[in-house]
């Protein structure tokens, strides 16, 4: 619908990214954990919001993302849901929500779109849970799939590594990315890959690829968008642009805060609530008190 200040906004979905993707749009995708981050990014004009479990390292402050539980996710969505009105809305499956069975996997990617108002899900791997992903889009839900630097496979993958950087390995994350399309994704990230490897992958793929340090050639973008704020307070990845100095804008705010409590510069008679002179006399003269050295004149 057109209207004078220009096309109505629409809610993104699956198929919104898909012709972003026909069209060379790049498409733009941030994560969220929290209501008012969610709001932002809504109000800014993200085509798309993550609830990564990356929550685990940047919001509560574990080690990895492996700690990360089901009702850690359906909580933070739940919060994301609220502030969000056009983005298209990702969950992501924690750690052993979706590996033990396909079943377990089918109910627990259901509760994100029934209990927490996300529009799809987000596994990590590629080959091993393909009949998973199968499944969960036959249930009706739309499934994201995620490739290359998996931090759910961290112990597996021996460290933070760069993945796909020999040929043999690229051309098994070129594999693994055609068995995503074919299992139902409509969407796979590629994390921490050779901006070439992503190009191939970018180009062979009919569902949009979005890279987080997979380079230029992508379909679209993600963030954690506590690296691009600076408020994350142990690593930036060499991939992630930092926009910010949040945890710097933070922390200065705070020492203000103690400075000027601490000097009685806060409150000021403006941030206080007043009462007449009238009922404070009589209160006083209730209670056998003295006016004392914090009477304010209204
Ligand atoms: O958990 C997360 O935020 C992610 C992104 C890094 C893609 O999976």
């Amino acid at each position: 619908m057109q209207t004078s200040a220009g096309p109505e906004r629409q809610k993104t979905t699956v198929h919104t990214l898909a012709a972003k993707k026909k069209r060379g749009e790049p498409i733009t995708m941030l994560t969220a954990y929290d209501y008012p981050t969610a709001l932002a990014l809504d109000q800014a004009g993200i085509d798309s919001i993550l609830v990564g479990d990356s929550l685990g390292m940047v919001v509560l402050g574990y080690e990895t993302t492996l700690s990360v539980t089901m009702e850690d996710m359906l909580h933070h969505c739940k919060a994301v849901a609220r502030g969000t009105r056009f983005a298209h809305l990702i969950g992501d499956m924690p750690f052993m929500s979706y590996q033990v069975s396909k079943t377990e996997a089918v109910r627990n990617a259901g509760r994100f779109l029934q209990e927490a108002g996300m529009n799809a899900v987000k596994l990590e791997g590629g080959r091993d849970i393909a009949g998973t992903i199968e499944a969960i889009v036959a249930a009706g839900i739309p499934v994201m799939g995620h490739l290359g630097l998996t931090p759910q496979s961290l112990h597996k993958l021996g460290g933070w590594k760069v993945q796909g950087t020999s040929a043999a390995a690229a051309r098994r994350l070129v594999e693994e990315a055609h068995i995503l399309e074919n299992a139902g994704c409509y969407a796979v990230i590629l994390e921490a890959i050779p901006d070439r490897v992503a190009e191939i992958i970018s180009r062979r793929l009919r569902v949009p690829v979005i890279g987080i340090g997979a380079g230029e050639a992508c379909d679209g973008q993600v963030l954690v968008t506590n690296d691009l704020l600076g408020s994350f307070d142990r690593f930036t990845p060499r991939f992630a642009r930092k926009y910010a100095d949040m945890r710097a804008v933070m922390e200065q705010a705070f020492r203000a805060f103690i400075g000027d409590v601490s000097s009685r510069r806060f409150p000021a008679p403006e941030h206080a609530y007043h009462m007449s002179d009238e009922e404070y006399d009589a209160l006083l003269r209730d209670l056998r008190m003295k006016p004392s050295k914090w009477r304010m004149a209204i």
